[in-house]
């Protein structure tokens, strides 16, 4: 068996592209969360892209052992400079860097010739290599490139020192029998190919990210770029735990081994979803609330008799596990912390005790309390992190018209009560909160969603405000009570929100 590198994207190709800036907090829970998984490569940002991405990639690196971290730059001197700072803390740093190898790349964004475009990739490597030994070169839009031309770059930088040449599928143009034959192609033709690894990166525009990494991967590539959950540009990244899982299920016919640990991917999914705002589809394969339900009488039928009638992958090996004991009212300390590590959280001590209170508060309006609500609170629990509390709301509403708001918050070590009117109720919440704040973030989305199902169901809102320099930050709140929660979230984008202003410019408030 090959052994096969997993790359992970998810804070860089995955969090450029949705317009959200994650704070350094949040990358390294994510980064901890990567390592728990076993990448091999954490992509942790594009340092020379902005101050807040220089400052996650050399906090990842200081802070993340156990995996190898690496910083994409543009074939540019200055954005190598500003990478190779960000990963000087690392204990193994990897510099990520290349350029545009299409003839519409080339010709139309670069304004390069062939020649110039290889000696821009030449120089990049060689003064990457002044700064690390693991230097990556990217051959972008590799797959609408001239194969001769690509293969010619690649020959080149290989000789400049290059480790790994990555060969991606920019634009998500390619089908699987042809990523694959171009991977072979790259394999039998560039002179010294054995002196780097071969790395695939797709996207996912056609739909076919995974299919056309899979062939990459069986025409011989032994690394894999993507993303957790496929977010990304456009359609998305290659889905790492579907790759993981098809090379874990179908082992033999793909000849290579990762590392994975198969039992962190539910737990990576879910939070990565729950920092990104970006929910994961019920129908999603492998982290999908569906992947593993059996709806249809025939099917129910016969994986009660034989799970594996219709089932080719038990939940337990992506770390859903079985549910043995009922949580409610009833259930101590002991048995709240036995089930959230069965769930993947380790929570001891005081933090134990916080959980355990909102358990109760929760256990008390609901009969039986399910993973999901688990999963609910955990993700509240994280993001309790708040400057600003919400102590109180009461609304009215007159049938179909006006609404009003009246709510509470401790602001700035404040108590402070205002109301607002709107057409609809958690309008006028958020109006009244904006009133209390002086909030002119916009809103940009609100989605609320039901955790777990029947009338005492969870309300878990998501909001998505536009920052003041174009970027969005996401706020999440849950409550059985949907204004609540709706409220609570508002509460908890606005927080990050005025952190992130207070740090970009220390003087504004
Ligand atoms: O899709 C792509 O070509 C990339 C490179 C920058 C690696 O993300
Ligand atoms: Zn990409």
């Amino acid at each position: 068996m090959r052994k096969l590198y997993v790359f992970d994207t998810t804070l860089r190709d995955g969090e450029q592209s949705l317009g959200i800036t994650l704070n350094v907090k949040e990358k390294l829970e994510v980064a901890r969360q990567l390592v728990n998984l076993g990448v091999d490569i954490i992509e942790a940002g594009f340092p020379a892209s902005s101050p807040g991405d220089f400052e996650s990639v050399s906090t990842i690196a200081k802070e993340i052992k156990g995996a190898v971290i690496c910083g994409l730059t543009r074939a540019v001197v200055q954005d190598i400079d500003r990478c190779a700072q960000a990963l000087r803390p690392a204990e193994q740093p990897r510099i990520h860097t290349g350029i545009g190898v299409s003839p519409v790349h080339m010709e139309r964004k670069l304004m390069l010739s062939p020649e110039q475009v290889i000696e821009r990739a030449v120089a990049a490597v060689k003064y990457a290599k002044k700064y690390v030994s693991d230097v990556e070169f990217y051959a972008e839009d590799a797959f609408r490139a001239d194969p001769k031309f690509l293969v010619q770059v690649l020959a080149q930088v290989i000789a400049a020192g290059a480790t790994v040449v990555n060969i991606p599928d920019t634009v998500g143009y390619a089908s699987p029998w042809e990523y694959g034959e171009l991977i072979s192609y790259v394999r039998q033709n560039v002179e010294n190919i054995e002196k780097a690894i071969v790395s695939v990166h797709c996207h996912n525009d056609l739909g076919m990210a995974t299919a056309n990494s899979l062939a990459g991967i069986k025409a011989g590539a032994s690394q894999v770029e993507g993303t957790i959950n496929g977010i990304g540009e456009r359609a998305g990244n290659t889905s790492l735990e579907e790759v993981i899982m098809a090379i874990y299920t179908r082992r033999a016919g793909y000849g290579v081994e990762s590392g994975i640990n198969t039992k962190e991917i539910a737990a990576t999914s879910r939070l990565v979803s729950r920092i990104t705002g970006v929910p994961v589809p019920d129908h999603k394969a492998i982290v999908g609330a569906n992947a593993f339900m059996h709806a249809s009488g025939i099917h129910q039928d016969g994986v009660l008799k034989d799970r594996e009638t219709y089932e080719i992958i038990s939940p337990e090996t992506i770390g859903v596990p079985e549910n043995t004991i009922s949580l409610s009212a009833r259930s101590g300390r002991h048995a709240l912390k036995h089930r959230l590590g069965e769930l993947g959280y380790t929570v001891e001590g005081t933090e134990l005790d916080a959980v355990y209170q909102k358990f109760l508060q929760l256990a008390d309006q609901k009969k039986e309390v399910f993973d999901q609500d688990l999963y609910a609170l955990m993700g509240d629990a994280g993001t309790a992190d708040t400057g600003i509390i919400l102590r109180n709301i009461a609304v009215t509403t007159n049938g179909s018209d006006t609404a009003t708001a009246t709510v509470t918050l401790e602001h700035e070590g404040k108590i402070v009560t205002d109301a607002a009117c709107a057409n609809g109720p958690v309008n006028a919440i958020f109006s009244a909160i904006d009133r209390l704040t002086g909030n002119t973030a916009v809103l940009e989305d609100y989605t609320l969603k039901s955790v777990t199902r029947g009338r005492e169901a969870l309300g878990d809102a998501t909001v998505k405000l536009r920052h003041f320099d174009g970027s969005l930050v996401v706020g999440k709140g849950i409550s059985t009570d949907i204004l609540e929660a709706s409220a609570r979230a508002y509460v908890n984008a606005l927080t990050k929100n005025f952190r992130k202003k207070a740090r970009l410019d220390p003087v504004a408030k």
